[in-house]
């Protein structure tokens, strides 16, 4: 090695190594499918997930000034229509295509709308306790169960003492053993679509209340919404205990 360049120490690879550790994390794994998400979810569900995504964001739950937090926001409607509804939004998302997506959407449909961005893996965002309400529509299921239980307690400690905290998601298959099947083979078309084009986890459905409830939440509510007369998704309301 010339002198100019000094030596390699085990400090210079070190501090390589967490660049490429950076980079790696930072890499857009929504780069391909990202642009064609939202259409994407529209064609599977008939509208439902975006149904399922506001279901819990109405006048009746958002006050004008709530700190909201949208985790993993992707294109964001549901961020939207709580902005619009007057919280104060905050939208977090480790992808640069989904927040272009999401700019784009807030462009042309509430322009003169304040929301926040950080593009950021949720697990560096430290403002704790600050959030009047954490949202996480069909986010935590990117990750394998150890890693969103972590990712689910993160949220957790995010939100005020007394916050609200929703998971939208594929729900828990329950029902006859033909509806069960139905459940576990459609949510398998989704993840296997999204383990080949983002590299998302492979795994079963999980049950969001049954961590939520472990993790010291209060399931408030529920609401399911449908596809071919079947429960496929919901929409679950924990609360802190302050
Ligand atoms: C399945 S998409 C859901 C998007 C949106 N919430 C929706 O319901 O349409 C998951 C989103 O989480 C983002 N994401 C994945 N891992 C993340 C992380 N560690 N931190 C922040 N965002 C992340 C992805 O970039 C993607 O936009």
């Amino acid at each position: 090695m010339s002198d100019k360049l000094g030596p390699i120490t085990t400090k210079t690879v070190a501090a390589t190594k967490e660049q490429e550790q950076a980079t790696v994390i930072m890499r857009d794994k929504y780069r391909y499918i990202g642009p064609v998400y939202d259409f994407l979810s529209n064609l599977y569900s008939g509208k439902n997930i975006h149904r399922c995504k506001t279901a819990m964001l109405d006048v009746g739950t958002i006050r004008p000034g709530d700190r909201i937090l949208f985790a993993g926001v992707g294109h964001g409607r549901d961020a939207l229509r709580a902005a619009e509804l007057g919280a104060d939004v905050t939208v977090v998302d480790l992808s640069e295509t989904m927040l272009r997506k999401f700019a784009e959407a807030q462009e042309r449909k509430a322009p003169d709308l304040n929301i926040r961005r950080i593009h950021s893996d949720i697990m560096k965002v430290d403002e704790f306790e600050q959030f009047d309400m954490v949202v996480a529509n069909f986010f935590l299921n990117v990750f394998d169960e150890d890693m969103m239980v972590q990712v689910l307690e993160h949220l957790i400690r995010l939100g005020k003492p007394d916050a609200r905290v929703v998971v939208g998601d594929f729900s828990y298959p329950t029902g006859n053993l033909l509806s069960r099947i139905f459940k576990k083979l459609y949510w398998y078309m989704a993840v296997f679509i999204f383990w080949l084009f983002a590299n998302n986890a492979f795994h079963k459905i999980y049950n969001y209340p049954e961590h939520m409830q472990r993790l010291g939440l209060q399931v408030t509510h529920k609401k399911h919404f449908k596809l071919l007369n079947m429960n496929c998704y919901w929409s679950i309301l924990g609360r802190k205990q302050a």
